[in-house]
């Protein structure tokens, strides 16, 4: 954070000082858990429905905490009180954000918000100081606490906004008003609280008409729902994709054995050509997202395309690929899961079986572990049928579907007629492994997706060979 004294914060969350300095400073971070605490820090105590931060007061200000703010006065603890702790953590952001001089870039979508994001800060960081989040960070919580982070060396602030509901987007961008807006794509992710896709589409709208005149709105072209957000913002934009009237367009998309894009950047009649590290085809779209915001921050043409190829997964658990001694390959996407980031998943995992190759027999076996995809209301038997209709098609050549809300996955591979892969129900996680540890082969391609709910458990035992060893084939190891 920039350093404020503790009357200046105050004044800025409309608290009341007890029992602290007025002219102390705060030096360091604003953290919610005590441990996090640096000299110099501020601690905001939240009381959480199991435990009440006020009771982590005197061991954050042990670790040097100027100051603590919350709700009630403790003996002995600096205090800034406050009626709403959160309220007053977005006031102080707000503050913050009034003093820097940065460039606040902000993205929504349904899927891949985190992975963008994680982009665009690993370029931006090439052209500046960047604050980038790890993780999701989205909510009106992570989204204060990330502002936070930011000091007068920042140029650029870049911020993930999730919407739960209508207004959720509006919000966040009152918080931190956004000059850049990415909006990644629109699906059916969080239906349940939406009620339709139209729902979802003017939810993530709000970003693009949070937007000034002399903003940027960064569309994906290739998704007509958020290509049509064009009309709705004040701010030039700029349309991201492969599609024929892309501003940004990728041409010429291959991929190769390991899954990873390739493709020929065109922009403006400049073209160039451009390797990716990074698994799965959606990262084409992803990546030229990321480029449109660049591009607009100053980076030269003649580096972008190094520089994408620099970009690498930064937030676990999302298409991290790694080989195994004995030849298997698992991909760990076990983050999260909804029908189009799991055919995302699937078309990796088919790339990385050899595509084609592997009808012939030529390729290596696909292997998915799939888990239940949650929050897809009324979408969610068609969803989870959708993608085992995906996986069919695919020829994955094993899929493990884990629990029973997640077996409509198997009505729809069972609808794709000439399918010759195994399906297996199993009842949990701990169930899917023994699967796996009876049916591994080695030079095996495994795909783990599901929603949270612990899927990475069987990421996590593939990762020991000695848990989860290979068989050849005939049930001998
Ligand atoms: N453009 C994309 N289209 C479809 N799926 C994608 C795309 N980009 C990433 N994914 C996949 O979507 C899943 C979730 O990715 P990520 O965490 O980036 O999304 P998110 O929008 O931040 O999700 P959340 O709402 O949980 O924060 C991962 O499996 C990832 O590989
Ligand atoms: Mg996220």
């Amino acid at each position: 954070m920039i350093p404020m004294t503790l009357a200046e914060v105050a004044a800025a969350v409309d608290g009341t000082l007890h029992g602290a300095d007025p002219a102390a400073r705060v030096l360091g971070t604003v953290e919610f858990d005590s441990r996090k605490v640096t000299e110099g820090g501020l601690f905001a105590a939240f009381a959480g429905e199991q435990a009440d931060g006020h009771d982590f007061a005197p061991t954050a200000v042990a670790a040097g905490a100027a100051a603590v703010l919350g709700t009630r006065a403790l003996p002995g603890v600096p205090m800034i009180l406050v009626d709403d702790p959160l309220d007053a953590l977005t006031r102080l952001a707000r503050a913050v954000l009034d003093r820097l001089d940065v460039t606040v870039v902000g993205i929504t979508g349904s899927s891949g918000k985190t992975t963008t994001k994680d982009l665009i800060g690993q370029l931006l960081n090439e052209i500046g100081p960047t604050v980038v989040p790890p993780g999701s960070f989205n909510n009106e919580l992570g989204l204060p606490y990330t502002v936070l982070r930011a000091d007068e060396k920042t140029r650029f602030l870049v911020l993930e906004m999730g919407a739960r509901g209508a207004g959720h987007i509006r919000h966040l961008c009152e918080i931190a008003p956004p000059r850049i807006g990415v909006v990644v794509n629109v699906g059916v992710a969080h239906i349940g609280e939406f009620g339709s896709v139209d729902g979802i589409a003017a939810a993530k709208s709000e970003l693009p008409q949070a937007l000034p005149a002399d903003g940027l709105a960064v569309l994906n072209a290739d998704d007509p729902r958020v290509a049509a957000m064009a009309a709705v913002t004040a701010a030039p934009v700029v349309l991201a994709g492969q599609a024929e009237g892309a501003g940004l367009r990728a041409v010429d998309v291959v991929l190769d054995e390991r899954g990873r894009a390739s493709y020929t950047l065109v922009h403006e009649g400049n073209s160039a050509p451009v390797e990716l590290a990074l698994t799965g085809a959606h990262q084409v779209g992803n990546t030229l997202l990321a480029a449109a915001v660049a591009l607009h921050c100053g980076m030269p043409w003649a580096e972008l395309a190094a520089a994408l190829a620099r970009l690498r997964t930064v937030s676990t658990r999302r298409m991290d690929v790694f080989d195994r001694a004995d030849g298997v390959t698992v991909i760990d996407d076990s983050y999260n899961a909804n029908p189009a980031s799991t055919a995302a998943a699937l078309r990796a995992l088919s790339a990385l079986g050899g595509g084609a190759a592997a009808d012939t027999g030529a390729g290596r076996r696909t292997v998915a572990v799939l888990g239940y995809m949650a929050e897809l209301g009324q979408a969610e038997r068609d969803g989870h049928a959708e993608v085992g209709a995906l996986a069919a098609t695919l020829g994955v050549g094993l899929l493990i579907v884990v629990g029973e809300s997640a077996a409509p996955i198997l009505d729809g591979a069972a609808s794709v007629r000439h399918w010759e892969g195994e399906s297996v129900l199993v009842s949990d996680q701990a169930a899917a492994i023994g699967a796996l540890r009876e049916r591994l082969r080695a030079a095996d391609v495994v795909l783990v997706k599901g929603s949270r709910y612990r899927t990475w458990d069987v990421v996590d035992a593939l990762r020991e060979t000695h848990a989860v060893g290979v068989s050849d084939g005939d049930g001998h190891r």
